[in-house]
């Protein structure tokens, strides 16, 4: 059985002042039936890991090596030692800004294993390739190269985020989501086994709020969601927490 889960991705935001948000988002927590995770910027993870009782934290990013001559970036282990489960990889801001493909990406998931850390891979399309009906075939390419072969299941989370809909307040349909969730569940079960590949978590990320959490998270092969601006504040991110699961 997946346990639905919930990530708040804070992306570029927050300074120690906004850790206040944490305590009442770590109550929500502590009543949810989903896991609750937090991204925070890599500066505050180890004030949130005194504060966090209910949350699960993560990183944003990490290094494709485990360490080295790398000035200004963060390792695996850095965001393990400061008190982080998790990290998103691949974001598509990433994949933008800084010209990161699939490839590189694995690696950055194996160096996350390597030291313990759950690694939340995003993939999505772009608008101009949802227009061109290349959507599943963009998805089926990034889950190949992107995801290694030795996943464990509870190793993994995958987050469909179509580039789009991502800080614009548009959603896809609950058709479009739902073709591509089942695309994504079809992939893993038929990559790495029917049992591997139905444990793994799919959430649904881009512009998800209070109001359209219930709907999105009904769909089939939909086990929560990855949340940007709705997770900054406890109002709008603690309604999201209770909806999922
Ligand atoms: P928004 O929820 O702000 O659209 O961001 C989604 C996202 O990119 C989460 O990683």
């Amino acid at each position: 059985m997946r346990k639905p889960m919930v990530a708040g991705n804070w992306k570029m935001n927050g300074l120690r002042a906004n850790l206040s948000e944490v305590a009442a988002i770590d109550q929500a927590a502590a009543k949810a039936n989903c896991d609750v995770i937090l991204c925070v910027p890599a500066t505050l993870i180890s004030q949130l890991a005194l504060k966090a009782k209910n949350i699960f934290i993560g990183g944003q990013t990490c290094h494709n090596e485990a360490s080295g001559a790398h000035t200004g970036d963060i390792s695996a282990e850095m965001l393990q030692d400061t008190g982080a489960q998790y990290v998103i990889l691949g974001h598509s801001e990433r994949r933008i800004d800084h010209a990161e493909k699939d490839e590189s990406i694995q690696q950055k998931v194996l160096v996350a294993w390597q030291f313990g850390l759950k690694a939340i891979v995003c993939i999505g399309e772009t608008l101009d390739q949802r227009d061109s009906k290349i959507t599943l075939g963009v998805i089926g390419k990034q889950l190949l190269n992107s995801i290694p072969d030795s996943v464990s299941g509870e190793n993994l989370v995958i987050a469909y985020e179509p580039i789009w809909a991502i800080g614009t307040g548009l959603t896809p349909t609950t058709d479009q989501i739902s073709e591509v969730h089942n695309f994504i569940r079809v992939s893993l079960e038929h990559r790495f086994g029917d049992q591997l590949g139905h444990s793994i978590n799919i959430l649904y990320g881009g512009s998800m709020n209070g109001k359209n959490v219930v709907e999105i998270s009904a769909i089939p092969n939909v086990d929560g969601g990855l949340v940007g601006g709705a997770s900054l504040k406890a109002q709008n991110f603690i309604p999201i927490i209770e909806s999922i699961g």
